[in-house]
């Protein structure tokens, strides 16, 4: 069968056949294709493991946050001596955490993370149209449940779970919802 002695893989054939550029640059295109289409699917490869490990990690950052939010038992301070429809912000489960508690009975209070779901501003309660408003853009919030009523906020507020003892109020744990 005659090769092409330009196509050629460099050391086949006898060297004189080839044009002197050939044996200058000697390189073998059906090696070179190969190492390329190797050189690919190793790409492909190590892009799709990298995927796989991405999900991993945020699975497990999620299973830490939940852990995280869960647990720690903390006194909201001041929180008895609140008036009804009063409020007050506090901090859990960790100090950048900011919540806001308002009584809304003589034995009841809600407590919710402050940032807005949307953009992350802080709301602010309107314990008298039984609502949490956030300023940034006009989003607002059931003050009962956390629950998105207006505005451009679709997700509810982290929900602060609380326990009363002996007139104390204590967080318990952080409940993100998505809906
Ligand atoms: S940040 Fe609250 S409505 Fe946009």
């Amino acid at each position: 069968m005659h090769r092409d002695p330009e196509g050629a893989a460099p050391g086949s054939g006898e060297r004189g056949e080839q044009p002197q550029w050939r044996q200058d640059f000697p390189i073998d295109w059906t090696q070179d294709e190969y190492v390329a289409r190797r050189d690919f699917t190793k790409f492909l490869g190590l892009t799709s493991l990298a995927f796989v490990l991405g999900q991993f990690w945020i699975l497990a950052q999620s299973m830490i946050g939940r852990g995280r939010n869960g647990g720690r038992v903390t006194e909201i301070k001041g929180a008895r001596d609140l008036p009804v429809g009063g409020s007050l912000t506090f901090a859990y489960p960790d100090e950048y955490d900011d919540c806001i508690l308002v009584r809304t009975g003589r034995e009841s209070f809600v407590a919710y993370s402050q940032k807005c779901t949307h953009l992350s501003c802080p709301v602010r309660p309107d314990p008298e149209n039984n609502a949490l408003l956030c300023p940034c853009h006009h989003g607002s919030f059931d003050l009962a449940t956390g629950r998105p009523t207006g505005g451009p906020p679709r997700r509810p507020l982290p929900l602060v779970e609380l326990e009363v003892r002996g007139g104390r109020v204590y967080a318990t744990a952080v409940k993100e919802r998505m809906q």
